[in-house]
């Protein structure tokens, strides 16, 4: 594929009806009118299913990554048990990361964790600006869902600047990013350097899946919530918003997902995406409000509380669905990601309840 076909990401020849464009969920994520709430799961596949654990059996996460009959597989698990409304293409949100020749790997159980960790101008410029060839196997794969989804909307995805520059700084996961701070308002040259190239990388990455075909694309900054407004205004969102701009007339809707963001969303909000998601720690009233009214807004269950006995889990679910109804436009989901430890049994009952409760 040539830089030019994924570098113009507009589909003007997708269908008006039927199709994923017509679901429930991509209509969810445009605030029109659906015949019930849509439903998915952030790390719906995953280790909380034996059928993955199965598949991933001896092949490293990266490389998991890479193979698109594994990814294709593994994506459609999630679909085929729970019948949620949105498949998430399989992917870690370091892999354009790694294509852009930074050595990394990710270490079971801990995460990613980068060999050279980046602090100077010059490791700034040694990560590279990606080419969609340097990810032809993501390009592969998400061609191979479409064809087998049908209706069934794929979502595409990417880690945010800030989220990914914490791993590069760092050097691996981390609680009080530290030396990302210090760097951030020690540095903001290199700083400003850093998040400008992964915002590059990033759009190119999402360029590549929304030419292939998924339907929506979500940028995660998991970990902007360890952020001020103000510091988050300086230093991220600029980065952030080049992204979400750069896909606006991509013709896919955009989701943008933080935890513990309670005190960012307006900002976040401002950030050019679509639909906004939220943690457990905000009602969905609440969020409406700081969001404003013309976005759509995803959550928010708590994902600990699916180990509380069914009839807890039912109320929560309940409750999550009538806030939600406040909003036009509601997509149901954790608050953030399925954890390993969850029965999956617990999960296919939540999306029948979600469907069953808003059917209208
Ligand atoms: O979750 C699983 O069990 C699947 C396998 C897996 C993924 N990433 C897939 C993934 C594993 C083991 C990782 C490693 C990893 N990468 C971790 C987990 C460390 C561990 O062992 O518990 C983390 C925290 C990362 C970094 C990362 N990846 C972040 C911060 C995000 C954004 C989403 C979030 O959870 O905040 C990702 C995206 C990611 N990794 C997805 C998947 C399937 C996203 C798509 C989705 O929501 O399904």
């Amino acid at each position: 594929m040539s830089t030019t076909t994924a570098g113009n990401a507009a589909r003007d020849d997708r269908p008006t009806t039927g199709g994923p464009a017509d679901s429930a969920f991509v209509r969810a994520c445009r605030r029109e009118p659906v015949p019930h709430t849509p439903v998915w799961f952030m790390r719906q596949a995953g280790r909380s299913l034996p059928e993955y654990r199965e598949v991933r059996a001896g092949i490293g996460m990266l490389d998991s990554c890479r193979r698109p009959e594994l990814v294709r597989e593994i994506t459609l698990q999630p679909v085929r048990r729970h019948h949620v409304d949105a498949a998430i293409l399989f992917s870690d949100i370091v892999v354009p990361v790694a294509a852009a020749g930074v050595d990394l790997d990710i270490v079971p159980g801990t995460g990613p964790v980068v060999a050279e960790p980046v602090r100077t101008l010059a490791d700034v410029e040694r990560i590279r600006p990606i080419d969609p060839a340097d990810v032809s196997y993501v390009d592969e794969a998400v061609r191979l869902l479409v064809g087998e989804l049908g209706n069934t909307p794929l979502i595409g995805f990417a880690g945010a600047p800030f989220t990914l520059a914490s791993y590069l700084v760092e050097g691996g996961p981390s609680r009080n990013h530290l030396r990302t701070k210090a760097l951030m308002h020690g540095a903001p040259d290199i700083w400003h350097a850093l998040l400008g190239r992964l915002a590059e990388i990033t759009l190119t990455f999402l360029r590549v899946q929304i030419a292939a075909g998924v339907s929506a694309v979500q940028l995660f900054d998991s970990w902007a919530g360890a952020l001020s407004e103000a510091d988050y205004r300086r230093f991220v969102l600029p980065h952030s918003a080049a992204v979400l701009g750069g896909l606006a007339g991509a013709g896919v809707p955009r989701i943008h997902f933080g935890v513990g963001t309670a005190e960012l969303l307006g900002a976040m909000s401002e950030a050019g995406a679509d639909v906004v998601g939220v943690d457990w720690r905000t009602s969905l009233d609440a969020a409406t409000v700081r969001i404003g009214p013309d976005k759509a807004i995803q959550g928010n269950l708590d994902p600990a509380l699916l180990f509380a006995p069914w009839p807890v889990i039912e109320a929560e679910v309940r409750r999550v669905l009538a806030e939600g109804a406040n909003t036009p436009g509601h997509i149901f989901n954790l608050g953030h990601g399925v954890l390993p430890e969850t029965d999956p049994e617990v999960l296919t009952r939540v999306v029948a309840l979600v469907h069953e409760a808003s059917a209208s």
